[in-house]
């Protein structure tokens, strides 16, 4: 975790890290968070969405950058745009909907109205406020970079970041082998999704989602199950000696990590080595009788659980062919979207199949996790004289090493996760702040 010299002096959050720790107000203190969701968010690329949410011409949805809340909408010509939430006049919410299609924005206090990009087009009772005023001046603050990648829109609040490509660093190669799984058909984030709130703070949804040491102990239940009913299935590779298997940590660069479970999960056949799910016999049948049992055999092994934790610093986790997006509301209260996905073009049992699994997790597995998140968080609330966490799983192993990718890996216990997140945490907020609290 270097800090550039220049910024030492007026780094409030150094104090924050020591080798294999972090602090505990990383996760508790109402300050840290205030600055996490001015600087962090607003000085980085930060996910808004996926463009299958608003095909449409004036298609929109209502997403957070930190805790601003913004309109992410496609406009009449096509084009994305990202605008705050809040009216030019007193601040209200202009738009007050999760979703929609609108060509304008009336704001319901005083009706002053806004086009899909942002744009002022109306006051009423203009004459009011003088000849002078112009309806440029009231426009809606708008993202200063807006930008996709395959689909996946991206916002930053300031334009002093790298391009898009840039900052995805390693990660952008994972997110092109997600999507061309099979014969790459467009992914869809229309498939349903689902939002619960977890008191947690944001980081520990994200520390999780690239924590390849909890699952055998957390979902110990789950696994108990389905090797009872089904054998050696699923997540069954997760096993007293799963630290010195194939599975892996990765470093992608800029915060982005990756937990790689393919190497068992797609050893053989995806498909085969998942456990049943509603009506998995009656759709495998439908597919072999049109498609016959090798490529039915593809698609379906194209279509199980990708295998990839894909984490996006610093709040896109994209989980087996799932999406999930981490909106933190408070110190320690978080939304967690999930999203599911289809995809375009392939036989409707494939759909139907992969929404069977991605009902799967969630159901299973979330309340396993989400129960130790409030775990965390009341324990790190509630117990001032302990002041560190530890992150040094493998710090010192000496076991990690460059992949042939030129990707630096770690075992799936590692840490590795936790100290490149924050080592990117420490760089966009030391840089950002004008200097120590006074
Ligand atoms: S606050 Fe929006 S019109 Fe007054
Ligand atoms: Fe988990």
């Amino acid at each position: 975790m270097t800090i550039p010299a220049t910024a030492q002096a007026s780094d409030p959050y150094a104090r924050l890290f020591r080798e294999g720790y972090v602090h505990r107000d990383l996760y508790v203190s109402e300050q840290i968070f205030n600055d996490e969701m001015r600087y962090l968010f607003g000085r980085t690329w930060v996910y808004v969405g996926h463009e299958s949410e608003i095909p449409q011409p004036n298609d929109f949805v209502t997403r957070t950058i930190g805790r601003r809340p913004v309109v992410v909408a496609r406009t009449e010509t096509g084009a994305l745009a990202v605008f705050v939430n809040r009216c030019s006049h007193r601040g209200a919410m202009v738009c007050r909907q999760a979703r929609g299609n609108a060509r304008r924005f009336n704001c319901g206090y005083h009706a002053w109205s806004f086009s899909n990009d942002g744009t002022c087009v109306a006051i009423p009772l203009r004459h009011a406020y003088g000849e002078d005023l112009r309806l440029e001046d009231h426009n809606l603050l708008t993202a200063s970079r807006v930008d996709s990648y395959r689909g996946f829109i991206f916002a930053a609040m300031t334009p002093d970041v790298p391009p898009l490509i840039e900052h995805l660093a390693g990660a952008r190669d994972l997110l092109d082998q997600w999507l061309d799984r099979d014969e790459g058909q467009p992914v869809l984030v229309t498939a349903g999704a689902m939002q619960f709130q977890t008191h947690a703070n944001w980081k520990t949804i994200y520390d999780n989602a690239g924590d390849g040491y909890h699952p055998p102990f957390s979902h110990q239940s789950m696994l108990r199950v389905f090797a009872k009913r089904y054998g050696d299935i699923d997540m069954q590779y997760y096993r007293a000696n799963f630290d010195e298997s194939p599975l892996l940590s990765k470093d992608l660069g800029n915060g982005h990590t990756l937990l790689d479970q393919r190497p068992a999960m797609h050893s053989e056949s995806a498909w085969k080595r998942q456990h049943p799910h509603p009506s998995r016999e009656i759709l495998e049948a439908a597919l072999i009788e049109q498609f016959g049992p090798e490529r039915s055999l593809e698609l379906l092994d194209a279509s199980t659980g990708s295998g990839l934790n894909l984490n996006i610093f610093p709040n896109l986790l994209i989980i087996g062919n799932q999406i999930q997006l981490v909106e933190p509301v408070a110190v320690n209260k978080t939304v967690i979207h999930w999203f599911s996905t289809k995809l375009e073009g392939v036989p409707d049992e494939i759909n139907a199949i992969r929404m069977r699994m991605q009902e799967d997790f969630p159901s299973f597995g979330e309340v396993d996790d989400t129960a130790h998140f409030e775990a965390c968080q009341r324990g790190l609330e509630t117990v001032p004289e302990v002041e560190w966490v530890n992150v040094g799983r493998h710090l010192k192993t000496g076991v990690g090493y460059t992949d042939t990718d030129g990707l630096w890996r770690e075992p799936i216990s590692s840490d590795l996760h936790l100290r490149s997140y924050y080592a990117a945490w420490h760089r966009i907020m030391a840089a950002a702040h004008p200097g120590p609290t006074p």
